[in-house]
C-alpha cells in the first residue's frame, strides 16, 4: 500500500463495508420502530423533531464504528448541541480529525414521525476533510446508496449516474424547507418563487440526504437547501460527485463540508441553478 494513501482496511473490515453495516443495521432497527415512538421532543424550533429512535440509532452507529475504529472521530447530529451555529462550531472543534464519521442517524424524522416513508440513515467517512466514503439508506424502499472517493456510486450494485437535462426547463429540481422558520424560511420561499416557473417541476420531499442520493441516481436533475449540516450533507455529495454531478455552494464554490447553502446537480443545469440563487 502506498504510505500517501488513507488506509482502507483495518482489522478486516474496510471502511465502506462498516459504513453499510451500519446503515443496515441501524435502518432495520428504526424500521421496526415504526409507529411505535414513546419520546417525541422539539429541539431547535418547534419543527425541529427528535424520537428516542434518532438516539437510538446513533448511539448503535457509534458503538459499531468504535468497535471497528477506536481511533476515529464521531461527528453525529444528536450529540451536539441544537441549532445552526453550534453545529458549525461541532464541525470546527473536529476539523483537525485524521479520520471523522458523520452521521445522521434518521435524516427526515418528520416523515418518519407522521409515516411519511421518506427518510435515510446518512454515514460519511472524511479523511482529513474530504470525503471518502458515503452511504445513505432508504429502509422504507429498501434502497442503499454507496460511493467509494475514485470508484463510482452505486445502488443496489448498479452504477449511479447522474441525469442528462441540459436546462432548467427540462428539469425536475427539489429543495428543503428548513427547520429554522425565521431566517431561512423567508430566503428559500423567495428562491422556490423564483425557480419553480422555470423548471419542469419541484419536489420538497423531506430527506436532505435522500434528495442527493436521487440527483446521484439521475432521479432529480437538481437540489438547493438553506443551512443544512455536515451530517445533513456529506455522504450525499460523494454519491453526487462519484456519479458525475456536481456540488457546491450557492454561488459555484466547491462544496466542502462546511458549505450550509448547498447546491447538487447533474453538473449541466449548475450553473442557470446557482444564477437564480444568487440573484433572489
Ligand atoms: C432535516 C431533513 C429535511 C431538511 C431539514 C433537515 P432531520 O433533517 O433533511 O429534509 O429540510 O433541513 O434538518 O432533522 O430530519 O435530520
Ligand atoms: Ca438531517
Ligand atoms: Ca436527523
Amino acid at each position: 500500500m502506498n504510505a500517501n494513501q488513507p488506509e482502507s482496511v483495518i482489522g478486516g473490515k474496510s471502511f465502506t463495508a462498516v459504513a453499510v453495516n451500519c446503515a443496515a443495521k441501524a435502518g432495520e432497527w428504526i424500521k421496526s420502530k415504526s409507529g411505535n415512538i414513546t419520546q417525541l421532543d422539539t429541539k431547535y424550533s418547534a419543527q425541529d423533531l427528535v424520537t428516542e429512535v434518532d438516539k437510538g440509532a446513533e448511539r448503535m452507529i457509534r458503538n459499531l464504528v468504535a468497535t471497528h475504529f477506536p481511533d476515529h472521530s464521531f461527528l453525529g447530529e444528536e450529540g451536539v448541541e441544537p441549532g445552526p451555529k453550534a453545529s458549525a462550531k461541532a464541525l470546527e472543534a473536529v476539523s483537525d480529525a485524521e479520520y471523522l464519521w458523520i452521521v445522521d442517524p434518521v435524516d427526515g424524522t418528520t416523515n418518519y414521525v407522521h409515516g411519511f416513508p421518506f427518510y435515510s440513515i446518512s454515514i460519511a467517512l472524511a479523511h482529513r476533510g474530504e470525503v471518502i466514503v458515503g452511504v445513505v439508506y432508504d429502509p422504507s424502499r429498501d434502497e442503499l446508496f454507496v460511493a467509494e472517493r475514485g470508484k463510482g456510486a452505486y445502488v443496489h450494485g448498479r452504477k449511479m449516474s447522474v441525469s442528462q437535462e441540459e436546462t432548467l426547463s427540462q428539469s425536475l429540481v427539489a429543495t428543503g424547507f428548513p427547520a429554522d422558520p425565521h431566517a431561512a424560511l423567508p430566503a428559500n420561499l423567495a428562491d422556490i418563487q423564483a425557480i419553480a416557473p422555470k423548471v419542469r417541476n419541484l419536489r420538497v420531499a423531506g430527506s436532505a440526504a435522500l434528495h442527493l442520493a436521487y440527483v446521484a441516481a439521475g432521479r432529480l436533475s437538481g437540489f438547493w437547501e438553506h443551512n443544512l449540516s455536515a451530517w445533513d450533507v456529506a455522504a450525499g455529495s460523494l454519491l453526487v460527485q462519484e456519479a458525475g454531478g456536481r456540488m457546491s455552494d450557492f454561488g459555484g464554490e466547491p462544496y466542502q463540508l462546511a458549505v450550509r447553502n448547498v447546491l447538487a446537480s447533474n453538473g449541466r443545469i449548475h450553473d442557470e441553478l446557482s444564477r437564480e440563487l444568487t440573484s433572489t
